[in-house]
């Protein structure tokens, strides 16, 4: 069984233990309700470290107050029991209760607020946090525009994971593409010592990409969603057969996924490294889609590295 750790200065302390034990510490964050995506990502994280933490914490500050922060699915148990299953299994579970919390000192507790938004996690935990990390550039386009507060706050939680766990490595998914690369891009540029594994998207067996939010799907939204999947690869394949026209292929994913019932929130084709959108493919890209079936908002990717 994994140590489960809530308390931040518990998990620092651990940590640097096993670092004076000359271990390779592995960090996976994660909001819970864990899938075989996110056990993938424990078992790269075994390739590149010899002590893995797992945390479990849904972040409110990177919800704004119209998403689906207090629907969010969880089971700590079963997370608990999935996490077992890996082979090597993981060390550490950090389960913080509240990453906001700075004790009673209420002089700074003005709610923070950036594009008239107001920040859910200052609200809830009522404490006054008011320092940010953005990455201008990169949380601009795909999942920025409509979601304008969430890669701020995804780039502050795992800053304050990195500061908290310290861990040598860390695991994120390529599923959530920007957030990947957003990453990357802020512990480069703020010279964090931890090195950034991205790991490929998994998938169903009928090729819906894994995430937390499926089982919130009914039934026949769930079978429309593999419209989004099967268009990637229709587009992917256009590419490989010459179709380089941005415009061509992501208008064929539009209609691909537009005829299963599905609203489109983006699809666009951008550089890999920096998620500019190209016009034509000449390089590598990354052709990224978000889509709502009923009530779930859904995303998904694949790169195209054409010879
Ligand atoms: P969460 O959605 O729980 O995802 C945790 C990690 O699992 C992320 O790196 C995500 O990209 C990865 N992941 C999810 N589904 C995947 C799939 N089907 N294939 C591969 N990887 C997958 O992403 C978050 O949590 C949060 O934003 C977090 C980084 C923890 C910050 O709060």
């Amino acid at each position: 069984e994994p140590l489960v750790i809530s308390n931040k200065d518990e998990m620092r302390k651990w940590s640097r233990a096993m670092r004076c034990q000359g271990k390779v510490i592995g960090l996976v964050p994660t909001m819970g309700y864990l899938h075989e995506g996110h056990l993938t990502l424990v078992r790269e994280a075994h390739k590149h470290a010899n002590v893995i933490a797992v945390s479990i914490y849904v972040n409110p500050g990177q919800f704004s107050p119209n998403e689906d922060l207090s629907t969010y699915p969880s089971d700590f148990d079963g997370d608990i029991r999935k996490l077992m299953s890996v082979p090597g299994g993981v060390d550490v579970v950090f389960h913080p209760h509240n990453l906001y919390d700075y004790g009673n000192d209420k002089r700074n507790s003005n709610v923070a607020i950036e594009s008239d938004k107001t920040v859910s996690c200052v609200d809830q935990g009522g404490f006054g946090h008011e320092t940010w990390v953005r990455v201008e550039n990169l949380q601009k386009g795909l999942c920025g525009n409509s979601r304008p507060i969430f890669f701020r706050g995804v780039a502050t939680i795992v800053t304050k994971l990195f500061n908290i766990v310290e861990p040598d490595v860390a695991v994120f998914g390529k599923k959530d593409y920007q957030q990947w690369r957003i990453i990357q891009r802020m512990v480069r540029d703020l010279d964090f010592s931890i090195k950034i594994v991205g790991s490929e998207i998994t998938r169903e067996d009928d090729g819906l990409a894994m995430s937390s939010r499926n089982v919130r799907l009914s039934m026949k939204d769930r079978q429309n969603a593999l419209s989004i999947n099967k268009s990637l690869l229709k587009a992917k394949s256009a590419a490989a057969d010459g179709q380089v026209h941005s415009e061509k292929l992501r208008n064929l994913v539009i209609q691909c996924i537009t005829e299963a019932g599905g609203q489109i929130d983006y699809v666009e084709i951008v550089d890999q490294e920096n998620l500019e959108k190209v016009e034509f493919i000449n390089g590598p890209v990354v052709l990224c889609v978000a889509a709502w079936f009923g009530k779930v908002r859904l995303i998904d990717n694949m790169e195209i590295n054409l010879k």
